[in-house]
């Protein structure tokens, strides 16, 4: 059996007012660490950072530490990629082995702004290479819409998200989809493919339908627990508690 934990948008920042970004990570590693039996491993999907400065991620190696299985980064769009990638030693994009699993790291951030872009062309060549293997594709920016305005503006654009559905639908081993970015857990299916996104180990995003305002709610955390279980793959949401 293989499963791993996908923690999402810790957000750090260096210096005293880290709204509580820290000791959340700190708490959610704790729970990581509990978890029986281990995970594989753990991936970080993006928002590593609040402002991406290279402290925010040296930060966030020293929270990590603890964690004695591989941990995967990618970037969000508050990230510097070339930043984190030196401090994790990761290209951006890339593909790793997560026991039986195929774990396909997109990159989605686009400098400057907050609205994500994919690189199909780069995800099809990786799904080509891994046919016939169970694949799960993350990326920062999810390719679903929340029904949330102010988080489906700074997602993915719907053209994208269409050209990906047919994308998925050729490639039934995919298992997943698996994002961050709009700091909620929210599903939905594409091309055949459930889309999954994993909240904030800090801050969550207030659910409202329709809603314009972006505000971040002291609701609770949590992060995701994938697990290949044969020939499907379920998503756990577990959650943690607040320390504020
Ligand atoms: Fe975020
Ligand atoms: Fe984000």
């Amino acid at each position: 059996m293989t499963s791993f934990a996908q923690l999402s948008d810790p957000h750090l920042r260096a210096g005293r007012d880290d709204r509580g970004a820290a000791r959340a990570l700190e708490i959610a590693v704790a729970a990581v660490l509990d978890l029986h039996p281990a995970p594989d491993a753990v991936l970080v999907s993006g928002d590593v950072g609040e402002h991406g400065d290279p402290a925010e991620y040296g930060m966030a190696r020293d929270l990590l530490a603890p964690l004695p299985m591989p941990v995967h980064v990618l970037a969000g769009n508050h990230d510097d990629p070339e930043a984190l990638c030196e401090a994790f030693g990761t290209p951006a994009r890339y593909t790793a082995e997560i026991g039986e699993l195929v774990l396909v790291a997109c990159d989605t951030p686009l400098p400057g702004r907050l609205e994500g872009r994919l690189d199909l062309d780069w995800l099809e060549a990786q799904l080509e290479a891994t046919r016939g293997r169970p694949v799960v594709v993350a990326m920062h920016h999810p390719p679903l819409l929340t029904g949330i305005p102010v988080l489906d503006e700074i997602g993915l654009p719907a053209e994208q998200r269409a050209a990906l559905a047919k994308l998925l639908g050729r490639f039934p081993d995919v298992r997943r989809v698996i994002a961050g970015h709009v700091h909620r857990t929210a599903f939905a299916v594409l091309g055949g493919c459930g889309v999954v996104t994993a909240p904030s180990t800090n801050l969550q995003a207030r659910l409202e339908i329709g809603g314009e305002a972006f505000e971040f709610r002291p609701e609770p955390p949590g992060f995701l627990l994938h697990v290949e279980l044969g020939n499907e793959l379920v998503s756990h949401l577990q959650t943690l508690p607040r320390d504020d």
